[in-house]
């Protein structure tokens, strides 16, 4: 794990300033304290593992900027910069393309009108999954597939609560967790073909942000959620607990608050 890179940025100007998705409420306050220690948290855990955790800088304004896994996707060593869907949050990407640029990485602009964001692309045994239907536009399939040349594979999502691809779905080599009302029915036909090991998820477990781990070596990190851990423990996996509650109030999780570099 020493050559794992994750890209955070620190919660001080987190809050709920705006609502484009239904956790998000503008009169739950966020509590500044609580933020900040569960996201130290996260960033230790990281640390611990060996990898190296880059920051960009908060700013003010910018309340969701520590959602970093949605600034865009590496994919082959090249990061495919987002297009966010509403423009409380394209404002961001202002502030993270230079950040990428003057870090050495090479930044992919997507072409005019095309949505994408990074919380919907999820990459498995070389393969692409991308979520379309709130955030990305379905358009964004071919767009990855021919600039990547790796195989895309498109899934509807019909459930606005679970608006993002990384908020209902956890692909973990041969198996895959997923909330079924969250896809299509077509959409979980193709998930069929492409795990053998497919676990659905409760709505309780979705709710607390199952689809939101990360998977570190033989761990997930997860939010405590008991049933979840035994299905993970029933995989082989070591579940990792972290409380992640501030963060769920902007509809976000672990998964959200962490760009990791592959
Ligand atoms: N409030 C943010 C938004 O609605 C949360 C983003 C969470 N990111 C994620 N990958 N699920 O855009």
């Amino acid at each position: 794990m020493s050559t794992l890179t994750v890209i955070m940025s620190p919660p001080d100007h987190f809050a709920i300033e705006y609502s484009i998705n239904p956790w998000m409420n503008t009169e739950n306050k966020v509590h500044p304290e609580h933020a900040r220690r569960e996201w130290e948290a996260l960033k230790a855990t990281y640390e611990r593992f060996g990898a190296s955790v880059a920051l960009i800088s908060p700013v003010q304004g910018l309340p969701d900027l520590v959602f970093t896994t949605d600034h865009g996707k590496f994919l082959r060593g090249k990061f495919y910069a987002a297009r966010f869907r509403y423009k409380e949050r394209q404002k961001e990407q202002d502030v993270v393309l230079p950040w990428y640029r003057a870090h050495g990485y090479e930044v992919i602009e997507p072409p005019a009108n095309l949505y994408m964001e990074g919380g919907d692309i999820q990459v498995n045994s070389d393969k692409i999954f991308v979520g379309y239907g709130y955030r990305t536009g379905e358009e964004t399939v071919s767009y990855l597939a021919k600039e990547t040349g790796m195989e895309a594979i498109p899934l509807h999502l019909v459930d606005d609560t679970f608006y993002h691809l990384d908020t209902c779905f956890l692909p973990l080599g041969d198996a895959a967790f997923y909330y079924p009302t969250a896809f299509n029915p077509e959409s979980i036909k193709k998930l069929r073909t492409h795990f053998t090991t497919l676990i659905p998820l409760t709505s309780a477990e979705a709710e607390r942000f199952a689809g939101n781990s990360v998977e570190l070596d033989e761990y997930v990190l997860c939010q405590p959620n008991p049933s979840f851990e035994q299905k993970l423990i029933d995989l082989g996996k070591t579940p990792m607990t972290l409380e992640m509650h501030e963060f769920n109030k902007s509809g976000g999780g672990l998964h959200c608050l962490s760009q990791i570099m592959t």
